[in-house]
């Protein structure tokens, strides 16, 4: 039963939110775990139900359902609601789990050019696409953008998102490309969630000229937030 891993999954250092955890079904069939993760900002916190959206949108499906056995979920009421999703008692046994480590020899360079087409952008035409390296292969992530700005979710989130949700582990490098911008870069809140996953790792930018740089995450966020106060 997919519900009793993700339990164990669910990332919540500052809270005692250590259950909230939500599987959002595609109208494909497919199922995408979701597993509440926090951050030391805790406005920069994924929330199982938002996670699991933005990753079936990021795959090309529409959410159709979801299930959980948490209380309530951040903003429950407001996700349904927007994407008519129906709350199902369990995860239909005909559902396939979406595995999102790519399978085979990948080229990562050929596969980020080819992950932006999946971007969902519809508000800026900007597409990003991310690889996170873990110990079982690369991991992707596209941006998604949503009705609501403040509730999309950049490319290298998404593909962190999902490897945590799938017990995956080893992060090492992340992969981004934003093939319309000069110099690819993560944003501010990208790089306080990445200190968070991968503060000794290797972020390599492709950039829009064909070039690339690889820069250490401590380095691209000095004096990144961060308080023992808060951990519980
Ligand atoms: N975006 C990312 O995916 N990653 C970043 O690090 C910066 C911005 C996306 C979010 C939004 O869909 C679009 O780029 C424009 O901000």
């Amino acid at each position: 039963m997919i519900e009793n891993s993700l339990k164990e999954r669910v990332y919540s250092p500052y809270s005692d939110k250590s259950n909230e955890w939500c599987v959002v079904l595609g109208s494909s069939g497919m199922a995408y775990p979701g597993v509440r993760i926090e951050n030391i900002a805790f406005p920069l916190t994924i929330t199982s139900i938002h996670g699991a959206l933005c990753s079936c949108l990021a795959n090309g499906d529409r959410p159709a359902a979801y299930v959980t056995d948490s209380e309530s979920l951040d903003l429950e009421e407001y996700w349904a609601d927007k994407f008519n999703m129906e709350k199902l008692d369990g995860v239909p046994a005909s559902a396939t789990l979406y595995n999102p480590v790519l399978s085979g020899d990948i080229n990562p360079e050929q596969e980020l050019k080819k992950l932006t087409h999946q971007a969902v952008i519809p508000h800026s035409d900007f597409p990003v696409a991310a690889l996170l390296k873990t110990d079982e292969g690369f991991v992707p992530g596209v941006n998604v953008e949503v009705e609501s700005w403040t509730l999309g979710l950049c490319a290298e989130r998404v593909a962190l998102f999902r490897a945590v949700s799938h017990g995956l582990t080893g992060f090492s490098d992340l992969l981004v490309t934003a093939p319309k911008g000069d110099f690819s870069s993560p944003c501010g809140a990208c790089r306080q969630v990445l200190m968070e996953w991968i503060p000794r790792g290797r972020i390599k930018l492709h950039h829009g000229d064909g070039s690339h740089s690889t820069h250490n995450t401590m380095d691209l966020l000095p004096y990144a937030f961060s308080s023992s106060k808060l951990t519980i």
